[in-house]
C-alpha cells in the first residue's frame, strides 16, 4: 500500500478573474507537490508538460532519489550500502515486499529462484528462428511476453499467490533467456542453469560454459555482477519504469507490462546508452585517442551527436551509481588483469567533460552507463548484451513498481491529456474534387 503524502500548504491560482486554491503535498523527505488533479474539472485547463518534467504521476514508497545531491535509496537504504553488503537477490526481495527478508526468507527466496531457473523447452525453438544478428533486446522482450503464453496466470490461488508467482518465474527465467539469446548469437548450444549455483554465478555460466569447456566463474566477476545488478535495480520514475506502469494501468499481465518496459529500456537515450557508450569508446580509439574532438562535436548545437554516458533528466551533481561503478570497473580489471585501452580513454573523457564549461553550467555528470560496459567487456560479455543486463537487474525495480500501481487505492488508467493544434473543423472533399 502506498503511504499518503501530507498535505502541508494550499498555493492559489489566479485566473479568468477567479482564485483556485491548490493543495501542496509533501513526501517522506520534503520533496513538495501542487495536487493539480481537479485542475481541469475546476478550472477548464490541463497542465501541459514535455517530457514530464514536473509531472508526478503517483505516489510511491520504494526509491527515493535527490538528484541535486546524488542520493539514491531504495525502500530507504541507501545504494551505497546496499552495494556494499547485499546481493542483488536479497535486494530484489525487499524491492518488491518492502522489507529486508529475514536468513530463512532470503535462502527459500533463493531456492525458488533456482527452481524457476528452465524456461519452457519449446521456446528454446523460439531463438532458433531469429536471423543470427538478431539484437538480444529485441529477443528478450519477445520471450518476455511468450512467457504469459506457457505460464498463465493461475486458476486457483490468490492474487498474491499469484503475483509471488509470476514474481519468482520473472527474476529467474529472464537471465536464462538472456543467456540463451547470446549463445544463439554466437551459435553455441544453449545451457541450462544449474541448481547448485547462485543467481549471479549461473547466469555466467549459463553464458561462459560450453559442453567442450567447463567455466568456473571467478569470484571478482560474480562480485562486480551483483554490485551492477543492485545498481541498476531501481530508478523510481524513469522511462521504462513509467512505461511499466502506463502499459499495466490499462490491467494488463504483468509479463506483457515488463516486455513493454524492456522495449523502452532499449532506446540510446535510457539503458541503449551502455552499448552505445563503449561503441563511442572504441570509434574514439579506432580514429587515434582524440577526445578533444567528439567533445566538441558534443557542444556543436548543429551536430545531433550527444557525449553517451553524459548527463541525466534528474541528476545534477555525480551520479552515485557512477561513482561505484567506477571503483567496481577498476577493482575488476585489476585482479583479471585486463588492460582496457577504453578505461584510459573514458577517464580522459570524464576528466575534460568535467573541465569544461559547458558540461558544467549544464550539470552534465558521468551516469550509470559510463563505466559499466567496460565491466561487462572486462568480463568477456558483447556489447549488444548489455541492456539485457541492464534489463536483468531493473526488473524487480519494474515488478515493484507495477505492484505497488495495481495495490494503489487511487489506481487510475494512465491516459494523458494534449492540446490539439490540428485542423479546426472541415469537411471531407471526394477526391474526384481534390
Ligand atoms: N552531451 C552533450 N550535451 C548534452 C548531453 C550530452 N550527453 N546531455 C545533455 N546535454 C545538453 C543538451 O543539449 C541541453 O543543452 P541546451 O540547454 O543548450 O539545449 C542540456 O544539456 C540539457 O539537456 P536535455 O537534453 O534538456 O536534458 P534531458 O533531461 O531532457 O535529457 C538525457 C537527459 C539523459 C536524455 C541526456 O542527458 C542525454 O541524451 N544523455 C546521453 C544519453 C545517456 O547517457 N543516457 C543515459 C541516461 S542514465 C541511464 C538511464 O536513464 O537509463
Amino acid at each position: 500500500m502506498v503511504p499518503a503524502a501530507t498535505r502541508v500548504d494550499t498555493a492559489e491560482l489566479h485566473y479568468d478573474g477567479h482564485v483556485y486554491p491548490l493543495p501542496v503535498l509533501e513526501g517522506t523527505e520534503g520533496e513538495r507537490a501542487l495536487d493539480t488533479q481537479n485542475l481541469r474539472k475546476d478550472t477548464g485547463l490541463v497542465a501541459l508538460d514535455y517530457g514530464y518534467k514536473n509531472t508526478a504521476a503517483c505516489k510511491s514508497a520504494i526509491t527515493f532519489l535527490d538528484g541535486e545531491k546524488g542520493i539514491l535509496r531504495y525502500r530507504g537504504y541507501p545504494v551505497e550500502e546496499l552495494a556494499e553488503k547485499s546481493r542483488f537477490v536479497e535486494v530484489a526481495y525487499l524491492l518488491v515486499h518492502g522489507r529486508l527478508p529475514a536468513h530463512r526468507e532470503n535462502e527459500r527466496f533463493s531456492e525458488l529462484l533456482t527452481r524457476h531457473s528452465m524456461i519452457h523447452e519449446d521456446m528454446g525453438q523460439f531463438f532458433k528462428n531469429y536471423p543470427e544478428h538478431a539484437h538480444p533486446m529485441a529477443i528478450l522482450s519477445a520471450m518476455v511476453v511468450s512467457l504469459s503464453s506457457f505460464y498463465p496466470e493461475l486458476s486457483q490461488g490468490s492474487p498474491e499467490e499469484e503475483l509471488d508467482f509470476t514474481t519468482t518465474r520473472l527474476l529467474s527465467k529472464l537471465r536464462t533467456v538472456a543467456a540463451f539469446s547470446y549463445k544463439k548469437s554466437i551459435g553455441e548450444p544453449f545451457v541450462y542453469p544449474r541448481h547448485d549455483l547462485k543467481y549471479c554465478a549461473n547466469f555466467l555460466n549459463m553464458m561462459f560454459s560450453s559442453p567442450v569447456c567447463p567455466y568456473e566463474p571467478p569470484p571478482v566477476m560474480v562480485k562486480a555482477l551483483n554490485v551492477l545488478l543492485i545498481l541498476h535495480a531501481d530508478h523510481e520514475q524513469n522511462c521504462s519504469t513509467a512505461t511499466v506502469r502506463l502499459v499495466g494501468s490499462a490491467r494488463v499481465n504483468l509479463y506483457a507490462s515488463i516486455a513493454a518496459g524492456i522495449c523502452a529500456l532499449w532506446g540510446p537515450l535510457h539503458g541503449g546508452a551502455n552499448q552505445q557508450v563503449i561503441e563511442m569508446l572504441e570509434t574514439i580509439y579506432r580514429a587515434g585517442g582524440d577526445v578533444k574532438k567528439v567533445i566538441e562535436r558534443a557542444k556543436d548545437k548543429k551536430d545531433p551527436f550527444v557525449l553517451s554516458g553524459f548527463g541525466h533528466r534528474v541528476y545534477k551533481s555525480y551520479d552515485p551509481r557512477a561513482k561505484i561503478i567506477k571503483k567496481s570497473c577498476m577493482e575488476v580489471l585489476d585482479t583479471l588483469q585486463v588492460k582496457s585501452p577504453l578505461l584510459s580513454i573514458a577517464q580522459e573523457l570524464e576528466e575534460r567533460v568535467l573541465a569544461d564549461s559547458y558540461f558544467a553550467e549544464r550539470k552534465l555528470y558521468p551516469n550509470v552507463d559510463f563505466y559499466s560496459g567496460i565491466i561487462y567487456q572486462a568480463m568477456g560479455i558483447p556489447s549488444s548484451m548489455f541492456t539485457v543486463l541492464f534489463a536483468i537487474g531493473r526488473l524487480p525495480g519494474w515488478i515493484a513498481q507495477w505492484k505497488e500501481a495495481m495495490e494503489d487505492p487511487e489506481f487510475k488508467i494512465q491516459r494523458p491529456r494534449q492540446i490539439y493544434t490540428g485542423p479546426a473543423m472541415r469537411n471531407y472533399v471526394s477526391s474526384a474534387e481534390r
